[in-house]
């Protein structure tokens, strides 16, 4: 396959050919200032991009069209081939420039100085027999994420985070179900295209993405989907999830960081495997989250604040389903893990915010002791799964030793942001939680990995 798509790219120069203009472009923002462009078309060869008005070169075949064999470990009792039928094409941004186009359109440019970043998270609208859950995809209200989009646009963000699940449509829609009628479902494109690329079209338009992998890209679920459209490193055979076999590789992609200002970098960790059990050195995942973590000590040494991303939190308050009650929301699978490594606060010393989703909720949760602030930002479309109370009473822990210090949330479908502000003593961050309709419902000043929220309105019901 790899030598396949270095034939093709060797012979796609962008004077032999036709402008077809691609399905979707986006800009996925990779290690370090590195930038990716994406192209995903129905054409038999990649468009054209150009760089800072130079001609223009056909841009690299990432992945041909295919329909991989059947895993055949699907949790959901219907399974089907997913099938693949566009080209994705892919860019390196060269160094230095400053303005990119694919076949004649402009794409989102990476900033050099990030000021202010969309937060969104689970964002697929949920199909899943196992469950007997099927969310109305065909109604925007529930299913706002398209909703979402537009408004998070209209914030002219510099970057955007998506702190992952972003496939959801596992399962067929019953018979009789009109909320879900017609939609596809599966793991091939159509899917893809449903719950991401089509009501996600202004963000990927407004800015460049980091994307963190939830569990529903994991192998067995849309892990072929994550490496042909969204995963940063070149597409590789043993890492697209196409081979069980190799699972044990493309399940854990190695951490990485991105730097956000002189002071501060974003460190992106797969967690799309770990288990809401605690593990032992006996599990697969707990002998390479271990080594992943230690990477990741190493990378804090860049920056002096880095924010963690990993979509499974380890410190939040998760609801008790249906009801205006909670427990403890930390995935006990990564806890036994880092806190092997760091007893008494879970992460590195120079983890000031930790970033997640996995619970459909807001929560901005700061600790008396030294853990880091954790945002929960996972209420972004996927069906909302309970709510979580509004203040919490004192003296709450969510996690030996994690007593809750300030405590903001909300239940309702959301997005926010982080603007940067600069002081003399370094970067602080604004952090607004807003409706799907660009309300802003919740802000909360970030220091030095510590947060004061204050309620700003409240929605009718
Ligand atoms: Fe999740």
């Amino acid at each position: 396959m790899v030598g396949a798509a270095a034939l093709i790219h060797s012979v796609c120069f962008a004077q032999s050919l036709p402008e077809v203009a691609p399905e979707f472009v986006f800009t996925v923002q990779a290690e370090g200032q590195n930038a990716v462009v994406r192209a995903l078309t129905r054409a038999a060869t990649c468009p054209a991009v150009s760089w800072d008005g130079q001609a223009s070169r056909s841009m690299d075949v990432r992945a041909v069209a295919a329909t991989p064999a059947l895993r055949g470990d699907s949790a959901q009792k219907d399974s089907k081939q997913a099938v693949f039928d566009v080209l994705t094409c892919e860019a390196r941004w060269p160094n230095g420039a400053r303005r990119g186009r694919v076949a004649g359109q402009d794409v989102p440019a990476p900033h050099a100085q990030i000021k202010r970043i969309v937060l969104i998270g689970d964002t697929g609208c949920r199909m899943k027999a196992s469950e007997n859950a099927f969310q109305a995809c065909n109604d925007s209200v529930k299913w706002p994420f398209a909703q979402v989009a537009q408004s998070a646009a209209a914030l002219q963000p510099d970057l955007v985070i998506h702190v992952g699940d972003i496939h959801y449509r596992e399962s067929p829609c019953p018979a009789g179900n009109a909320g879900c009628a017609n939609s596809p479902w599966g793991y091939g494109f159509d899917a893809w295209q449903a719950d991401l690329f089509e009501p996600a079209k202004p963000l990927l338009a407004a800015a460049p993405w980091v994307f963190v992998r939830g569990n529903h890209e994991s192998c067995s679920r849309a892990g072929q989907g994550w490496f042909r459209f969204i995963d940063t490193q070149r597409w590789h055979e043993e890492r697209s999830c196409n081979d069980p076999a190799f699972d044990n590789q493309a399940d854990y992609s190695a951490p990485y960081a991105v730097p956000l200002t002189v002071d501060t970098e974003l460190i992106v960790f797969d967690s799309s495997r770990t288990q809401g059990k605690p593990m032992t050195f006996k599990d697969v995942s707990y002998g390479k989250y271990l080594q992943q973590m230690k990477q990741v000590a190493q990378l804090t040494q860049l920056k002096p604040e880095n924010f963690f991303m990993s979509h499974h939190p380890l410190l939040a308050v998760a609801p008790v389903k249906d009801m205006n009650r909670f427990k403890p929301g930390g995935n006990e699978g990564l806890q036994s893990v880092f806190s092997a490594l760091y007893p008494e606060r879970l992460f590195p010393s120079g983890v000031s915010v930790a970033m997640h989703g996995h619970v459909h909720l807001f929560e901005a949760i700061s600790f008396k002791s030294a853990h880091p602030l954790s945002l929960v930002l996972g209420n972004s479309g996927s069906a909302i799964e309970g709510l979580v109370p509004e203040v919490l009473a004192p003296g709450v822990t969510l996690y030996p030793g994690a007593e809750v210090d300030d405590y903001a949330a909300r239940s309702e479908y959301g997005f926010a942001t982080l603007d940067r502000v600069d002081t003399k003593l370094g970067t602080d961050w604004k952090l607004t939680e807003y409706s799907i309709h660009g309300v802003p419902l919740i802000e909360c000043v970030i220091s030095r990995g510590k947060s004061r929220c204050s309620k700003l309105a409240t929605l009718p019901k």
